[in-house]
């Protein structure tokens, strides 16, 4: 049976929330293999809502959940949002939800640096989301890391969390911030152990397990190919490999058990923080754009920008995140709108381009070149077949789908779970 994996092909924000959902139904397993709590999924279920950061999107159908080693886990966030959920109704338990020992956490000195090297920035800010994610990532590559194993043992949180302070409070004072104090921060992650080692095991023993006895295994992406931290718009990315090879490394698992890779794509462009973005519309469109999709930040609140549907953009996540599918969603946002254009290229320095270049400086220099599209006049909003959709909101599909150079496999019509076109199951592989 093929497991699948579902990662963002833009800048985050596509709906990979409502399809991990969707697709739940199918799977026995949602597993989280990279980001933190960086990341905002939301999810309509009739007239309830539910917005996750860190919890795996299965949870609300009551499919087991697994944090993966990949995820950057803030305990304090963690336990507010099982609270969260719970208070909406939703189990979680420890027999619902396990999470890696060795994930690595986020503390709050992480979010107090990611705050202070913003302030300090200015205008040359990343627009993080202030959580703390990329000083985290830092430190486990840095192996000064404190992970969920170390909960356990007082002493190797002791001795570690000197060594971390010892860096942290030198670039704190720096910035002109406040320090942390060693007991304070021991004391209070000593605390917390109790409600979060009953959630921690080696989950890759446990995918591992669930593997053989031919369970299906849903990845859910966080973030997307364009913030991945090799493949994006770097330095305005975030901190982890957000492609589809990242669900087997954060995860504990084979690469040939990540299944048939979904990449989901709004149909239409967004953004939020700082960065590149070629596509982008300052004029009435790109509000009425805003507006129509409800574009605001899931975790920030921050207005996301919004632009054309960039080709380009998502045929290169199509490549470098090993898409096999493609999932296009908000089509309904596109109701009504007289003329559609679709980025194919940019002209950089005069020269034509079918890539968004490595260098910082080229990114910022892309302009894009449009093929205009006729609109369409009826709704796609709420349709759950093919047969429900305008002829020329058809011919937009297919011409998004030779263009990025992948097959559509769902199509997502309106933010309820069910207003979803399915064409193919990815879970036949
Ligand atoms: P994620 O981070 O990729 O999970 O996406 P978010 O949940 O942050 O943002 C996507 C937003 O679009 C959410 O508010 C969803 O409810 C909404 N959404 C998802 N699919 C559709 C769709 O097909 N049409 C409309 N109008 N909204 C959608
Ligand atoms: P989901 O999973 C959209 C963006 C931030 C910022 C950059 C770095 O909901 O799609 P970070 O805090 O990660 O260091 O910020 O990445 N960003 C996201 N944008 N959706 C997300 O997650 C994001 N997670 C991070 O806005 O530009
Ligand atoms: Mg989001």
């Amino acid at each position: 049976m093929a497991n699948v994996t579902v990662i963002g092909a833009q800048w985050g924000d596509e709906g990979k929330g409502k399809v991990v959902d969707w697709l739940s139904s199918r799977a026995d397993v949602v597993v989280r293999f990279q980001g933190g709590h960086n990341a905002g999924h939301t999810l309509v279920v009739g007239n309830q809502t539910y917005k996750l950061s860190l919890l795996p999107s299965g949870l609300v159908r009551g499919k087991l959940g697994v944090i993966g080693n990949g995820v950057v886990i803030d305990p304090e966030a963690l336990l507010a949002e099982i609270a969260r959920v719970r208070a909406q109704g939703l189990t979680v338990t420890p027999e619902t939800l396990r999470i890696a020992d060795n994930a690595v956490l986020i503390l709050p000195v992480h979010g107090a640096i990611d705050r202070a090297r913003e302030a300090a920035r200015g205008a040359h800010r990343i627009g993080t989301t202030g959580r703390g994610i990329g000083p985290a990532y830092e430190d486990k590559v840095a192996r000064r890391a404190i992970r969920v194993c170390d909960l356990a043992e007082p002493e190797t949180l002791s001795h570690k969390l000197d060594e971390l302070l010892l860096h942290h409070n030198t670039l704190l004072h720096g910035l002109g911030a406040e320090t942390f104090e060693k007991q304070a921060l021991l004391d209070r992650l000593l605390a917390l152990a109790p409600d979060i080692l009953p959630y921690a095991e080696p989950v890759w023993e446990r995918l591992d397990d669930l593997r053989r006895a031919g369970k299906r295994i849903l990845f859910e992406g966080a973030q997307a190919v364009m913030l991945d931290v090799d493949h994006g718009t770097y330095p305005f990315v975030t901190s982890s490999n957000t492609v589809a090879a990242t669900a087997a490394s954060g995860a504990g698992i084979a690469p040939s058990a990540i299944g048939f890779v979904l990449g989901i794509a709004k149909a239409y462009t967004t953004r939020v923080g700082s960065g590149p973005f070629p596509t982008e519309l300052t004029d009435d469109i790109g509000k009425l754009l805003g507006e129509r999709g409800h574009e605001f930040g899931t975790v920030t609140g921050r207005p996301r920008r919004c632009g054309w549907f960039d080709a380009v953009l998502v045929r290169q996540a199509v490549k470098v995140g090993g898409v096999q599918g493609l999932v296009l969603t908000k089509l309904d946002v596109l109701d009504g709108l007289a003329e559609l254009k679709v980025c194919t290229g940019y002209r950089i320095d005069g020269e034509l381009v079918k890539r968004l270049p490595a260098a910082m400086g080229a990114q910022a220099r892309a302009e894009p070149v449009y093929e205009v599209m006729e609109g369409w006049s009826g709704s796609t909003r709420g349709a759950r077949s093919w047969a429900e959709l305008p002829a020329q909101a058809v011919k937009y599909v297919k011409r998004v789908e030779e263009l990025v150079e992948a097959q559509v496999t769902l199509l997502s019509t309106s933010p309820e779970r069910d207003d979803t076109i399915l064409v193919h199951d990815p879970f036949e592989g």
